[in-house]
């Protein structure tokens, strides 16, 4: 079987506890496709040249140390407004959204860009000042030194990029349930989407 879950929206919305629950409860695959560009942010913040290191960039790369943090966050947002580095991370996105069994992508351009032809499309949003919060208390546990200013900051700066740049930004496919987590709990965020992926599959 073929069936795609798309999942799109800003950085810290629930996307990815969303994604994740939902290929746990249907046994199929998983891609955290921040994952890529973050992979290829930390090799550029290593001295690395963007476009080459998205070219060479293999599956273990997803599990380096430290692509959670902030300053990896940034310099995947600046890498992922490059075309040709967007171009490169196509294919390895198309491939694991189609095969067999079922795949959730989640991103901002899933719907959009990488699969169109998803069977389920769902935009998860929520206001910056609660996405900044869910993040900062994420961001603490490692980094005792960052502040709610800060990562609300961050969280701005992100947005602005990923949704004003001219390549594949930020935006709900037209055929996307929205679904605004902000004063949702994570269960009846779970239960929405849930519901969603039962009613088309
Ligand atoms: O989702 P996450 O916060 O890990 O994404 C990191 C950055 O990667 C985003 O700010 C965005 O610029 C970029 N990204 C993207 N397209 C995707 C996923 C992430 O441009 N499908």
């Amino acid at each position: 079987m073929i069936f795609t879950v798309a999942i799109d929206g800003p950085a810290a919305s629930g996307k990815g506890t969303i994604g994740r629950a939902l290929a746990h409860r249907f046994d199929f695959a998983h891609l955290d496709t921040g994952l890529l560009y973050r992979a290829v942010g930390a090799k550029v913040l290593a001295g690395g040249e963007a476009i080459a290191a998205a070219r060479a960039l293999r599956p273990e790369d997803l599990h380096a140390e430290g692509l959670r943090s902030a300053p990896v966050a940034q310099a995947a947002s600046r890498v992922a407004a490059i075309p040709e580095v967007r171009a490169a991370l196509l294919e390895f996105q198309r491939r694991i959204a189609r095969r067999e069994g079922g795949a959730v992508l989640d991103g901002r351009d899933i719907g959009t860009v990488i699969c169109p032809e998803a069977e389920a499309k769902l935009f998860v949003t929520a206001t910056p000042e609660v996405r900044a919060e869910r993040r900062y208390l994420e961001l603490v546990q490692s980094d005792p030194t960052c502040t709610r200013d800060a990562v609300l900051a961050d969280v701005k700066a992100r947005d602005a990029r990923d949704t004003n740049r001219a390549d594949a930004p930020l935006a709900a496919a037209e055929d996307a349930v929205v679904l605004d987590t902000s004063e949702m709990s994570v269960e009846a965020a779970l239960e929405a989407a849930l519901a969603l992926v039962k009613a088309r599959l």
